[in-house]
C-alpha cells in the first residue's frame, strides 16, 4: 500500500526533514579527528529533542542509538560507539531520522574527516551526483525503476559498486513505507510514480565490490572487500515535472564551507 500525501502533509514532512538537515549541519561542525561517533550521537539526540522532535531510530527493532554512523568500509547502520575515534582521512556517513508532528524525516550525508584521498573525494562526489540523477527521475508518470536505473548507470559508468542488499523506501508516518526504492533497476519497470508519493532515495556506493557483510552486532553493514563506501540520502515528494526535495544539503554545506 503506497500512501499518497496531501500538500499539508508534505509540509509537515518537510519540517521533519529540514530538522534532519539542521541536525546534520550541527554534526558537520564537530566532525574532525579525535571525535568519537558516540559524541556525535549525543549531540544529535539533544539537538533533535531541543527542537521538539524525537529520534525514531532509537529503539527501532532494538537499534540502540539516535543516529547511524558508518565509517570507511561500514556502509550503513553503523552504531555510534565511544571506541570509534575519527581519524584524519576517514569518511563517515551520518544517517538520521526525526519524528515531529507525526511525520518522520530522513536524510544522510557522507563527510570527510580532515583531508581525504582524491579517490575518496571522487567516490563522495559521484555518489552525491548519482542521488540527484535519481531525483531527476522522481516525477509523475515515471516508474521506480527509472530512479534506480539512473543511479546505477551513473555510478557503474564511474567504475563504482552499487549496493543491492539495502534500498531506499517510502516515508511518512512511518520511517519505512512502500515502495522500496532500489539504486539499480530497469527503465520503465516497477511501481508507477504519482504526485503525493514521498520517498527516500539513498545511493550506497562502493569503491570496490558491491557485496556486503554484517557485523556481529546485527546492524553494521560493511563492504565484503573492506573498501570504502559512501551514502547520501534525500527525502523527496514526487510531483509533475520536477521532484520536490524535502531535506536540504545546502544547510550542511554552508557550515562545511565556512569551516575552511
Ligand atoms: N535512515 C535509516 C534507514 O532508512 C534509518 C535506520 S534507523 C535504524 O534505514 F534504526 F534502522 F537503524
Ligand atoms: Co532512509
Amino acid at each position: 500500500m503506497i500512501y499518497l500525501k496531501t500538500a499539508e502533509e508534505i509540509e509537515l514532512l518537510r519540517e521533519s526533514c529540514l530538522l534532519v538537515s539542521k541536525t546534520l549541519a550541527e554534526l558537520a561542525k564537530l566532525i574532525k579527528p579525535g571525535v568519537t561517533t558516540l559524541q556525535l550521537d549525543k549531540v544529535a539526540e539533544e539537538f533533535i529533542r531541543d527542537n521538539g522532535a524525537t529520534p525514531p531510530c532509537k529503539g527501532y527493532c532494538g537499534y540502540p542509538a539516535a543516529i547511524c554512523t558508518s565509517v570507511n568500509d561500514q556502509v550503513v547502520h553503523g552504531i555510534p560507539s565511544e571506541k570509534q575515534v575519527l581519524k584524519e582521512g576517514d569518511i563517515i556517513s551520518v544517517d538520521l531520522c526525526t519524528l515531529k508532528n507525526g511525520f518522520v524525516g530522513d536524510s544522510a550525508y557522507t563527510f570527510c574527516v580532515g583531508e581525504v584521498s582524491p579517490e575518496l573525494k571522487r567516490l563522495l562526489t559521484i555518489t552525491k551526483e548519482s542521488l540527484f540523477k535519481g531525483i531527476e527521475q522522481a516525477v509523475e508518470g515515471n516508474r521506480i525503476g527509472d530512479i534506480g536505473n539512473a543511479v546505477q548507470d551513473y555510478c557503474e559508468t564511474a567504475g563504482f559498486g552499487v549496493v543491492r542488499e539495502m534500498v531506499g523506501h517510502g516515508i511518512g508516518h512511518k520511517m519505512h513505507e512502500s515502495p522500496e526504492v532500489p539504486n539499480y533497476g530497469h527503465r520503465g519497470r516497477g511501481p508507477l510514480l504519482r504526485t503525493g508519493m514521498t520517498i527516500c532515495i539513498e545511493p550506497m556506493i562502493t569503491l570496490g565490490r558491491k557485496e556486503l557483510c554484517f557485523d556481529e552486532d546485527g546492524w553494521t553493514t560493511r563492504t565484503i572487500d573492506g573498501k570504502c563506501a559512501a551514502h547520501f540520502e534525500h527525502a523527496v515528494a514526487v510531483c509533475r515535472g520536477k521532484a520536490d526535495i524535502l531535506s536540504d544539503f545546502s544547510i550542511i554545506e554552508n557550515v562545511l564551507n565556512n569551516l575552511n
